[in-house]
């Protein structure tokens, strides 16, 4: 079946404004990452049906550490609970879970949760789900980059294609739409290499309100641009071009 070119292949997203979410309600900002869980979970589902074949979303940067190391544990501990939760629906659903980042800097329980993640979908093929964890678009180049050399690619062997293939997202196409929830206009450091030509929705909606309407909402904003690559758009050759 032909896809629909208004619909882009590979959605990526910045999940921002959980701990805003919750201080307006009074709430600690653990509360706003366990509700960013399950804005997560139907978001995936959303994208799935709308016929998306990618979806990847920032979860934790290689920034992140710097924050107070009990929303650093809670985190991780909620990754854990995520897992536990969520998995078998993901699963049954369809969706392949990958997990891009760091993984030396986690603890073991965590890399067992996230390889149990990754083999038990390896075979899904509805809708992959590349979840951005110690995650950082420098880091993903120099780990490249560094993977490269050991490879013993040369100099004269090395090109973008070739790079590519051992940047974290080498299983996906590059991102079609850069969303990013919680109103900052900025990238913080996500997918510096393969959101090169992106288009690039920002909303002032927080991650845990984020849902279809948003969803379709950045979706109908990406139907409406012009995406060029650097060149030119086609036209209807005007009646006076021609010599008319
Ligand atoms: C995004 O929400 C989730 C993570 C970075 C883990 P924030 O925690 O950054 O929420 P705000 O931006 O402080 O509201
Ligand atoms: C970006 O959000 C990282 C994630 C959503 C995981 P941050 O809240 O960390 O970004 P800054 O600090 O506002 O740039
Ligand atoms: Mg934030």
């Amino acid at each position: 079946m032909e896809r629909n070119a208004a619909i882009p292949r590979h959605v990526a997203i910045v999940m921002d404004g959980n701990g805003r979410w919750a201080k307006k309600r009074f709430m600690p900002r653990f509360f706003g990452h366990k509700q960013g869980v399950d804005a997560l979970v139907k978001t995936v589902l959303a994208c799935a049906d709308r016929g998306i074949d990618y979806l990847t979303v920032f979860a934790f940067s290689s920034e992140n550490w710097k924050r107070p190391s009990e929303e650093v544990s809670g985190l991780m501990g909620l990754v854990l609970v995520a897992v536990a939760k969520y998995l078998t629906k993901l699963a049954n659903d369809g969706v392949r879970i990958q997990i891009i980042g760091d993984r030396s800097q986690v603890s073991d329980k965590l890399r067992a949760a996230w390889e149990q993640a990754e083999s038990s979908t390896r075979h899904n093929t509805r809708i992959t789900l590349s979840v951005a964890f110690n995650y950082g678009g420098r880091w993903d180049v120099v780990q490249a980059c560094r993977q490269a050399i050991r490879d013993g690619v040369t100099a004269d062997q090395l090109d973008e294609a070739m790079l590519n293939r051992y940047m974290a997202l080498s299983h996906a196409p590059d991102p079609d739409l850069f969303i990013r929830t919680g109103g900052e206009v900025r990238i913080s450091n996500f997918l510096l290499w393969q959101a090169a030509y992106s288009e690039l929705v920002f909303t002032d909606c927080l991650w845990p309100e984020f849902g279809e309407a948003e969803l379709d909402a950045a979706l109908a904003e990406y139907a409406r641009r012009d995406r060029r690559f650097g060149g030119v758009k086609e036209t209807a050759v005007p009646e006076l071009a021609r010599g008319a």
